[in-house]
């Protein structure tokens, strides 16, 4: 009975920012647990091959090109895999951008934009296309992906914009779970420490900031994409049933310092 509360036989599932990083491992833990997903990424050609990587270990999976920071494509894309899959069950908002080392009496219009449009304007028009569609349906799972970024502030990088935008998501997180809390939807987040990703790969070769990213962590290491993609299958499936408005922490206990 318990574990049967993890499959998610017959459910259909779209993933922003698929090609890569957290979002290819969300993808494969979700095909593995029997949805049908369709990976989305503004990048296509990381996305082709990233669907065929999983249509070739046997997984049903799909793709759609999708910019998050384009509203109307974003309802675009949501009618283009409806329109193939009938409806949507399950919604990862994942797509995300850093741009740090950029203190915040030096950081310029584009640079602060740049990361909110992306990480939250984007996050927002996902959940309001694929939401409202749920909402008619009466069900449905969001899963966004916050950051640890939204609890403390990192160091030493100076990334004001980052932070501010993760802390919006968990924010908007709740706000949309209140919402539609009684209309069948449920709006969860994850928030990751440092995960091993292109995203972070530059800290390998810098060993002062290596330091501090791993020496300021209880668990004295980065995370591996699984381990967030694992928080996600959760989320997404009814196992947790009775959660919604939950920001999630896997920080290898990095907020407890
Ligand atoms: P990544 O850089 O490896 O992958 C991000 C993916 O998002 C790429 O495939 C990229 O093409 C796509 N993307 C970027 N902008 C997009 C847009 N406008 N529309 C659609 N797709 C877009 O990143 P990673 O590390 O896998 O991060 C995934 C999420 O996890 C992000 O939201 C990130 O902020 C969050 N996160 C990552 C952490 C880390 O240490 N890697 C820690 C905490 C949160």
């Amino acid at each position: 009975m318990y574990l049967d509360k993890f499959k998610l036989t017959g459910r259909v599932a779209v993933i922003t920012g698929a090609a890569q990083g957290i979002g290819l491992a969300t993808a494969e833990a979700l095909a593995e647990a029997g949805a049908t997903v369709v990976l989305t990424d503004m990048n296509l050609e990381p996305l082709k091959r990233a669907t065929e990587g999983l249509c070739g270990k046997g997984y049903n999976v799909d793709h759609e090109q999708l910019d998050v920071t384009s509203s109307a494509g974003v309802q675009a894309a949501h009618d283009a895999i409806v329109k193939r899959h009938g409806s949507v069950d399950i919604l990862v908002n994942n797509a995300g951008i850093a741009i740090s080392n950029h203190p915040a009496e030096t950081m310029t219009d584009e640079i602060w934009i740049k990361v909110v449009d992306v990480n939250l304007n984007g996050v927002f028009w996902c959940c309001r296309s694929f939401g409202t569609a749920m909402l008619e349906r009466g069900s449905g799972t969001i899963v966004n992906v916050g950051s640890m970024s939204g609890f403390i502030v990192n160091r030493p990088q100076e990334q004001a914009n980052y932070n501010a935008s993760k802390a919006a998501v968990h924010h908007l997180t709740r706000s949309l779970a209140a919402e539609w809390g009684a209309r069948g939807v449920r709006v969860n987040s994850v928030a990751p420490t440092y995960i091993e990703t292109e995203m972070t790969k530059y800290v390998y070769d810098d060993p002062e900031m290596y330091r501090h990213w791993a020496g300021g962590t209880p668990m004295n290491r980065l995370g591996r994409t699984d381990e967030i993609a694992s928080v996600i299958l959760f989320l997404a499936s009814d196992a947790s049933s009775l959660m919604t408005g939950s920001i999630v922490l896997a920080d290898g206990g990095y907020v407890c310092w």
